[in-house]
C-alpha cells in the first residue's frame, strides 16, 4: 500500500492531545526525563544492536525517537533508517541532533501505530522508553503494526518505564523513614511525598505528570502483551540507573542495588 492510500486509524483526541504535550517537552526533555544513555547507566540494548551481523544491508526503525539519542548510533550502523514520532518538535530535536546526517533518515511524524506502508520493511525496529500510550489498546494496536513492519526474522528491541522500580524505591524511601523513628503513619506520608506518589496511579501502572500520561510496566505484562502481538521468543533485561540526583533522593540509597526500567528482546 503506498504512503497516499493506507487508511489509518485517526488518532483519538486523547493521542493528539499526548502528541502535543510531548512536543511542548520537547526543548527541555533533558531535565525531566531519564537519559536512558547517559553515562552511567547500564544499557544492554546499544551494545545488542551494535552485535547485529551485517547491518550495513539492513533496515531499521526508531519508534518514538523523541530527541534522537540512538539515531547516531543507527546511522553509523545500518544501511537504511527510518524515524518515527508524533510530536513533530521532537522530530526537530532528533535533525538538530544529526545535523547533516537528518538526510539518511527517513522521517514519518505520526503515531506509532500507524505501519500500514511500512509492512515487513525493517530488520529492526527499537523503541526506548516510548511505549507509554495510556490507554492500552493504543499499546496493543502499535505491538500489532511493529510485528506486521519487521521482516520475516526481525529483531524489536525497547525499553519501558518500570513500576516496580518504583515499588522498590519507594520501599528504600519507607525504610529510611522508619529507621529514623518515624512512627509508620508518618514515615509513609514522608516516602509518599518523596518518592512523587502524587504523580502514579498504581492501579493501573500509570504517571501523570504537566499533561503527559504515560504507562508504565510490569514485567510480567511485557512478556503478556507482546506475545499477544505475535511475538513468539521474549527475553527480558534491565536497563539500571545509578541512584544519583536524577533520581528523587537517589543519593541516600547509594549503596543499595541501582533502580532500572525494563528493556527487552522481541523475536517474530
Ligand atoms: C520518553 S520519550 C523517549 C524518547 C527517546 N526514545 C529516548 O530514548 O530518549 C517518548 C517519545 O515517544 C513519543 N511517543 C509517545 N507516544 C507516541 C505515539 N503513540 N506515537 C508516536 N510517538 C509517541 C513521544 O513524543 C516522545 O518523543
Amino acid at each position: 500500500m503506498t504512503r497516499s492510500t493506507r487508511m489509518p486509524n485517526p488518532p483519538s483526541e486523547e493521542t493528539k492531545a499526548q502528541g502535543r504535550y510531548w512536543s511542548r517537552h520537547a526543548s527541555k526533555y533533558d531535565e525531566v526525563f531519564l537519559d536512558p544513555f547517559r553515562p552511567g547507566v547500564v544499557n544492554p540494548i546499544p551494545e545488542a544492536i551494535r552485535a547485529i551481523p551485517g547491518t550495513k544491508t539492513k533496515s531499521a526503525i526508531d519508534l518514538g525517537c523523541g530527541t534522537g539519542p540512538l539515531l547516531p548510533l543507527l546511522v553509523e550502523q545500518f544501511g537504511e533508517v527510518h524515524a518515527l514520532d508524533f510530536a513533530s518538535a521532537m522530530i526537530r530535536c532528533s535533525k538538530d541532533r544529526l545535523g547533516a546526517d537528518a538526510d539518511r533518515v527517513t522521517w514519518h511524524n505520526r503515531t506509532m501505530d500507524d505501519l500500514g506502508d511500512l509492512v515487513a520493511q525493517f530488520d529492526v525496529a527499537v523503541a526506548i522508553n516510548s511505549l507509554v500510550m495510556p490507554d492500552v489498546r493504543d499499546v496493543d494496536r502499535t505491538l500489532n503494526a511493529v510485528r506486521a513492519a519487521l521482516k520475516p526474522g526481525g529483531v524489536f528491541f525497547g525499553v519501558v518505564p518500570s513500576i516496580d522500580a518504583i515499588h522498590y524505591h519507594t520501599m528504600l524511601l519507607l525504610d529510611r523513614e522508619l529507621d529514623k523513628g518515624l512512627d509508620p503513619v508518618e514515615a509513609e506520608r514522608l516516602a509518599a511525598h518523596h518518592g512523587e506518589h502524587r504523580y502514579y496511579e498504581f492501579g493501573f501502572s500509570r504517571f501523570q505528570f504537566q499533561g503527559l500520561r504515560q504507562k508504565f510496566w510490569q514485567p510480567f505484562e511485557i512478556e503478556y502483551r507482546l506475545k499477544r502481538a505475535g511475538f513468539s521468543r521474549v527475553v527480558l533485561d534491565r536497563v539500571l540507573y545509578p541512584w544519583d540526583d536524577h533520581l528523587p533522593s537517589g543519593e541516600a540509597f547509594a549503596d543499595y542495588p541501582p533502580s532500572w526500567d525494563w528493556s527487552f528482546t522481541a523475536r517474530l
